[in-house]
């Protein structure tokens, strides 16, 4: 595998592949690979003829008190994985060549509507940081395909409709969340749960699985079912954040279950901040 860090090399890469007429998947990443990154490799894999990931702790996405300095960074494990699941290149530059101005861009992209929302009303900023580096890597990659994870159901949201109001011409794939055997959907940030706190941690997936079953059967009075997730949680130790019944389209709170339905929900178990979703 092709271990990238300039840009220069980068753009050889791809213009190279692309005059030999191969199709590009791109795969963006902040590192520290597990299943469910593996996952979106192997998807890459099939739809495209050459894969590149990109690793990269993007600063402008992080809160001024959020865990950037901490955020787990193994780029050699990462590279191991990367290699046994065929991928042909990483991209992995240092901050200062994505934001050599530093973070104070004067340009940045803002999908105001779907991403004040939810995690963007809790995480000012955070979304904005999120399709403005995308953004970037998509201007230097040049994928014809770029595959994300539904894990993270509101950023794919945000992801998909600038790629459109922007007219990138790439394919945005969603791919489902992998979750370990206990129902924890995968991320870097579990690592962070102490051994008690992590066996606490699957009853956000089995509330997910509770509210769905509530919805499908009938029950009506979707903030009722949210306010009653929310203690539920509370009472098992967990902070939550939000529990919302959401319109799976415009991620606007939903009144009713004859639109296609998503719950997104985010709650803290101690310092760390879980995020969850299913779709009913
Ligand atoms: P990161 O958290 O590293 O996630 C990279 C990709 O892996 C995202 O598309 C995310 O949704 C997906 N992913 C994470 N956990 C998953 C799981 N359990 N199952 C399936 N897919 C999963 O998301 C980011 O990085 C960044 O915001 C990024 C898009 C790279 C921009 O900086």
């Amino acid at each position: 595998m092709h271990i990238i860090s300039e840009l220069s090399e980068l753009r050889a890469t791809v213009a190279n592949w692309r005059r030999a007429g191969l199709k590009v998947a791109f795969v963006p990443t902040m590192g520290n690979l597990h299943a469910g990154h593996f996952k979106l490799v192997d998807e890459a894999r099939k739809l495209a003829d050459k894969v590149i990931v990109s690793i990269f702790v993007n600063p402008m996405q992080f809160g001024p008190s959020e865990d950037l300095a901490k955020y787990p960074r193994t780029l050699q494990a990462d590279c191991d994985g990367l290699t046994a699941h065929q991928a042909d290149a990483v991209f992995t530059p240092a901050a200062a060549l994505i934001y050599p101005r530093g973070l104070d861009t004067q340009t940045a992209v803002e999908v105001p509507k779907v991403g004040d929302l939810h995690c963007g009303a809790s995480r000012p900023g955070h979304f904005r940081g999120v399709a403005t580096i995308v953004t970037k890597l998509f201007n230097l990659v040049q994928p014809d395909v770029a595959l994300f994870g539904k894990k993270d159901y509101q950023q794919l949201a945000v992801i998909r409709r600038f790629t459109e109001d922007l007219s990138f011409p790439i394919e945005i794939i969603g791919v489902d969340t992998e979750r370990a055997a206990d129902g924890l959907a995968l991320s870097s940030r579990n690592g962070y749960l102490t051994p008690e706190l992590r066996a606490t941690a699957p009853l956000i997936y089995q509330q997910l699985l509770w509210l769905q079953q509530q919805i499908t059967s009938g029950f009506a009075d979707f903030r009722a079912l949210e306010q009653q997730v929310a203690a539920t949680l509370q009472q098992a130790g967990f902070r939550p954040d939000y529990v919302h019944i959401c319109d799976r389209q415009s991620l606007d709170l939903a009144d009713s279950h004859n639109t296609p339905l998503v719950i997104l929900l985010a709650a803290y178990l101690g310092n760390t901040r879980l995020i969850d979703n299913l779709e009913v």
